[in-house]
């Protein structure tokens, strides 16, 4: 990785990642692109920013171009919850958003990383430490999207011997962008509300169990998985990669840790509730630990730690 475009780089994932990555590979090697300007200050900001539509396929192959980039990394995407009032809106962005970036880096010869998630997974998949190779009959669009998604990463590695690497992300909670519109959203509100109300109302049943992961750790896997010897992975596309598995009461007394008044009572999202009932309770993530060295860092207390004293400072809260 030398030069790196990074697509929806205003979103959750993005605004952390480019941060990062403009540390690691310097300001002018990085360029940070999102539909629009005006959603992230410092991302449009402290280095090169364009803007750019993954579904405009001419813009994208002139940017991978004009800046030699030889790795895109495709983080624009709509999320779960979101998909499912425009399952239209989520195929177009999505789906021709990374054939896009599939087809730009054919013709250019960079890589292509994109996530995919626990969303591949559906009801028919064994839901305890779900195997890396097993059922993916996913019911959500998003879902759909993703498993297409793998395949056509694993299609362009295969036929055109395009670099194509990804992992199936849990939830991701962070502190610096909100997520937009996922079903594990509530794990990342839940500290905010904490905080500045001393209750939350929880969309999702007190025992639903899914994975997470503290953002930290999320770009680590990108960056590793990136850096990783070619040759040395056979799951190019679709790693199980986990940190933590929790439900809202696990969460909930984590937090009464630091804020022993914290209370949470429960307001249930019906079409949440039915796509985090369909994802996995927890993966099994071996296959990224043998091949890459996956190894997570924060656990839920630790991420609580961290979360609450950031939050504290970002919200300034005396
Ligand atoms: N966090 C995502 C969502 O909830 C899952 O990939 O949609």
């Amino acid at each position: 990785m030398k030069k790196i475009l990074i697509t929806g780089a205003c979103g959750q994932i993005g605004t952390e990642l480019t941060h990062t990555l403009r540390k690691l590979y310097g300001v002018e090697n990085v360029v940070a692109t999102n539909i629009r300007r005006g959603s992230s200050e410092t991302v449009e900001n402290e280095g090169i920013f364009e803007e750019l539509n993954v579904t405009d396929y001419n813009r994208m192959l002139e940017l991978v171009k004009k800046y030699e980039i030889d790795t895109i990394m495709n983080l624009a995407a709509l999320l779960s919850a979101v998909g499912e009032k425009n399952p239209q809106l989520l195929w177009d962005v999505n789906m021709n958003g990374l054939y896009n970036c599939l087809e730009v880096a054919r013709e250019t010869g960079a890589m292509v990383f994109t996530p995919s998630s626990i969303a591949a997974f559906g009801p028919s998949t064994p839901a305890d430490l779900t195997p890396q190779d097993t059922i993916q009959r996913p019911t959500t669009i998003y879902g759909v999207s993703k498993v297409a998604g793998e395949l056509l990463c694993d299609y362009y590695f295969n036929k055109f011997g395009v670099d194509t690497r990804g992992v199936r992300f849990p939830g991701l909670i962070s502190y610096s962008a909100l997520p937009g519109g996922g079903t594990t959203d509530y794990a990342v509100h839940i500290y905010y509300e904490a905080l500045k109300n001393k209750k939350f109302t929880c969309n999702l049943a007190a025992d639903t169990y899914m994975d997470m992961m503290y953002m930290p750790d999320a770009i680590e896997s990108i960056i590793q998985l990136c850096e990783a010897e070619g040759s040395k992975l056979v799951h190019r596309n679709a790693f199980n990669i986990t940190a933590m598995s929790f439900c809202p009461e696990d969460i909930k007394k984590a937090i009464q840790k630091h804020i022993p008044e914290f209370e949470m009572d429960y307001e249930i999202d019906e079409v949440k509730q039915k796509i985090a009932n369909s994802w996995p309770n927890s993966l099994d993530d071996s296959c990224a630990r043998a091949e890459w060295g996956w190894n997570p860092k924060f656990d839920l207390e630790k991420m609580t730690a961290d979360m609450i004293e950031k939050l504290t400072i970002k919200l300034d809260i005396k």
